[in-house]
């Protein structure tokens, strides 16, 4: 019967651009999603029989990954026997490379499989068809399949011999979950892994998570907060961490926890953690070996200490070396490693202090101790040397460790980068990362190659990601975002992809191969970085956004004045912090001469870096030919108007994508497209407050088609303070303080098409209600019930809650009466900034 069924599918579906269209989707699947492809035929040649030639648990979940997957797309029953049988007949044998020999399936050819390596061999032989897939291990035979699946999810040729491996040992994701299910910078619901205090009952979604990581080749995975709970080492979360280290068991991803220097004491109960105290020593011994009872295949710790208020070593002035290299002893004979993090800083600096300078840390903490770790040590070390900004140069300290292994730490929880309510593609910012060439002792030494431990010839090394999954049946909340996860593992499994390579395939397989699909969503997604970049921070003077909270909205003066560091170092004069080795802090000595001296000189220094790397004034003129300050409003202008084209791209797929999806991404277009206006008008302001100087093209300041709310006739609301000032449009907002309250203007403009826009906040606390009336007739109403990112609890009229209602197409006369009719909600004033009539076929 079932069989039937998809048979008659496929028949449907023959003719028909868009066979997946009809199914319901989650997104839970994410691009594992099997779907039926329409040019299945190219596929007939593959045998039905899957035959296992090994009888590991991994095997067998590999067999049955492969069944279950082309048995969906091709519309026809695979079936999986294990050796002997089958053998004889056609077959797709899949075994590992010992396996293969034992049954004397394979003979020597070629080089022999590194332990990662996978083959996938087409043989014709006597009129039988054969495709082999061999893994260096039974886990490698898990890559292999996913391999093959993707091919035939994007209905490409199956090659006839090919080959690949990963690029380096160490691919792990890091998960920011605390034991009491919250996620630290999580922004797609609770944590799939704990709740209450303690791993939850049911681990179904870590399992899935373990098959999704895997089939993008990631290795590792560490489930619990860099700022770890002082828990975490007890004997009782052992035996819990344990379920976890199951549930990914099948899929080949090890677990691994973060750890806190100081568990000695407080678990242990020692009265000191110094690391090189006898005692410590032995205890952390101990802990290990305990561990390894429980999980046999454990990965490994990540260390973050001496950190925004992590304990470390420097209490009992030992260095990060001394402290890695006593867990790396421990872990040793158990084949485990040390991730310990290079993001290692000071938070309390004197912002007074003009030679102050928080990106000089990690070079500063680490550089004088390469080649003094342990072997198994690696030292995890954020791209940039800030903190995951949507521009920063590339670390200094990669090209400083040439006798250390590296991994690099990415962010695909998008902290700074819009938090899954904005479409931002990150891969192409980490490919410039990676692809940053230092030149370390005069020649070629690109950031991938180095942490792939090439440039200087280290065992270990590879790609740490910053996950942060949740709960969210879509994994993280926007489904544009899940480009960022497939791609990290894409670029840790191979640095040298193209961005454009990654998205492509992740499309197809996410939602299908139309190519009218296909080539909107990659093309959306490839701009998404810029654009982000033109609205919120550009020159690299980092994200202009609420530094010191929640890290969403604008709130430009918040990184100065405190001990954080991420000044801008803005006054009526000019902008961006003095990095120069002559006249600054010196930072820019930290990398190789070339691209020091690249830095240094305002000729050559990219405008992209350019506050950065220096302080200039706004007058100062880029290489573009325009000044800093007008490159300001232009770029924010610009990105804020590429944003405005999503919705309307977007819904150029109706009917061509699943409704679920369709609707979900088009809700999220919107409010992106609102709350990029936010951040134009955020950053203009206060641009030209501070700087005093007018936008050449007169559009800051001057709205022609936006009415404040302040200046409206208002039945009850009240004006209000936005804070900080430049996150409401003229500072200003209203509030309702009564039951219900009313706004009115008339229609001053010609009679025509309308679009009728609402700027107002939505606060956590109440889901107040709006109603928006023509000459006394209701044309919409709506709920203020947060699409804001849940990690956001915020009771403010800033730039985190300011959100925006489109009513598109509305046709106005001159002099006719629009009334805004506000509802407050539990503490909720129903606030509102403004409303714009924009006639329609106008952009700005
Ligand atoms: C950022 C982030 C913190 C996190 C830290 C880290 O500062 O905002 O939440 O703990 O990075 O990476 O350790």
């Amino acid at each position: 019967m079932a069989l039937l069924w998809s048979r008659t599918k496929i028949l449907l579906c023959i003719g028909v651009a868009t066979c997946g269209m009809a199914r319901a989707e989650t997104g839970a699947d994410a691009w594992l999603r099997y779907a039926p492809v329409t040019k299945a035929a190219q596929y007939k040649w593959l045998p039905s029989h899957i035959v296992t030639m090994d009888n590991t648990r991994a095997d067998h979940a590999a067999a049955e990954e492969l069944r279950r997957g082309l048995t969906s797309m091709l519309g026809r029953p695979f079936t999986v026997q294990a050796f002997p049988h089958g053998i004889e007949t056609n077959a797709i044998l899949l075994g590992s490379v010992s396996a293969m020999r034992r049954s004397l399936v394979l003979e020597q050819e070629g080089k022999p499989l590194s332990s990662e390596e996978y083959r996938i061999v087409h043989k014709l032989d006597q009129g039988h068809t054969t495709l082999e897939v061999i893994g260096g291990t039974p886990q490698s035979e898990m890559y292999a399949v996913f391999h093959l699946l993707a091919e035939v999810a994007e209905q490409k040729p199956i090659p006839p011999d090919d080959r690949q491996s990963p690029s380096s040992p160490v691919r792990w994701v890091n998960q920011w979950d605390n034991l009491d299910g919250s996620i630290e910078r999580g922004y797609a619901g609770r944590s799939i892994f704990f709740d209450g205090g303690h791993v939850r009952a049911d681990l179904t979604r870590a399992g899935e998570y373990a098959r999704l990581l895997a089939s993008v080749g990631i290795n590792g995975c560490t489930v619990n907060n860099v700022n770890s709970d002082l828990r975490t080492l007890t004997p009782e979360m052992l035996h819990e961490f344990a379920r976890i280290a199951d549930a990914f068991r099948p899929w080949g991803v090890r677990l691994s926890l973060s750890v806190d220097l100081s568990s000695p004491k407080i678990v242990g109960g020692l009265e000191t953690f110094d690391p090189l105290d006898p005692k410590v020593i032995a205890w952390w011994q101990k802990k290990v070996d305990e561990i390894y009872t429980l999980i046999p295949d454990f990965a490994g710790f990540v260390v973050k200490a001496d950190s925004e208020g992590r304990a470390g070593p420097s209490q009992y002035g030992r260095t990060p070396a001394e402290a890695a290299n006593v867990l790396a002893r421990a872990l040793k004979a158990h084949s485990g490693l040390v991730l310990y993090r290079g993001f290692v800083y000071n938070h309390h600096l004197d912002w007074q202090d003009l030679k102050a300078d928080r990106a000089r840390a990690g070079y500063d903490n680490f550089h004088a101790l390469d080649g003094t770790f342990e072997p198994n040590v690696v030292v995890q070390v954020k791209h940039g040397p800030i903190d995951f900004q949507v521009r920063e140069p590339v670390s200094p300290l990669f090209a400083a460790l040439q006798h250390t292994s590296q991994t690099i730490e990415l962010q695909i929880t998008q902290e700074y980068t819009g938090q899954q309510r904005h479409m931002v593609y990150l891969v192409p910012m980490w490919k410039a990362a990676l692809d940053t060439d230092m030149r370390a002792q005069g020649r070629s030494t690109p950031v991938k190659k180095i942490v792939e431990g090439k440039s200087f010839g280290q065992p270990l090394g590879g790609f740490v990601g910053v996950a942060n999954v949740g709960l969210d049946e879509n994994w993280l909340h926007h489904p544009m975002a899940l480009a960022n996860l497939y791609g990290f593992g894409r670029l840790a499994w191979n640095p040298d992809l193209s961005a454009d390579q990654i998205v492509d395939e992740w499309t197809r397989q996410t939602f299908g191969n139309e190519p009218k699909i296909v080539s909107t969503i990659d093309t959306l997604q490839l701009g998404s970085w810029h654009a982000y970049e033109q609205y919120t921070g550009p020159l690299g003077v980092g994200g202009l956004t609420d530094i010191i909270g929640v890290h969403f909205g604008p709130g430009i003066e918040s990184a100065e004045r405190n001990g954080w560091g991420q000044w801008i170092r803005a006054d009526d004069k000019g902008i961006g912090m003095d990095r120069t080795v002559a006249t600054g802090t010196g930072y820019i000595g930290q990398y190789p001469p070339e691209l020091a001296a690249t830095y240094e000189s305002l000729k050559t220094c990219p405008d992209e870096l350019l506050l950065f790397m220096h302080h200039v004034p706004y007058t100062y003129v880029l290489h573009s030919g325009k000044t800093v300050v007008q490159h300001v409003y232009d770029s924010h202008y610009a990105g804020a108007a590429t944003v405005a084209t999503y919705a309307p791209q977007w819904r150029a797929l109706q009917g061509a994508v699943d409704k679920e999806r369709y609707e979900q991404v088009l809700a999220l277009f919107e409010y992106q497209a609102g709350h990029a206006d936010v951040w134009r008008d955020s950053v203009d302001q206060w641009f030209q407050k501070i700087s005093g100087i007018d936008d050449v093209l007169h559009r800051v300041g001057y709205d022609p088609y936006r009415i404040e709310a302040e200046s409206m006739v208002a039945d009850g609301y009240t004006p209000a303070e936005a804070t900080p000032w430049e996150t409401a449009s003229g500072g200003k907002a209203v509030v309702c303080k009564q039951s219900e309250c009313t706004l009115t203007t008339h229609v001053a403009g010609a009679s025509g098409r309308y679009s009728v826009a609402v700027q107002y906040f939505d606060l956590r606390i109440g889901v107040s209600h709006y109603e928006l009336l023509l000459n006394g007739k209701s044309v919409a109403e709506w709920k203020a019930d947060a699409t804001l990112p849940p990690a956001v609890v915020d009771r403010k009229l800033d730039g985190h809650t300011s959100t925006r209602f489109t009513l598109p197409e509305v046709d106005l006369h001159t002099g006719d009466t629009i009334v805004l009719r506000g509802t407050p909600d539990a503490g909720e004033a129903a606030p509102v900034d403004y409303l714009e009539l924009i006639p329609e076929k106008k952009t700005r």
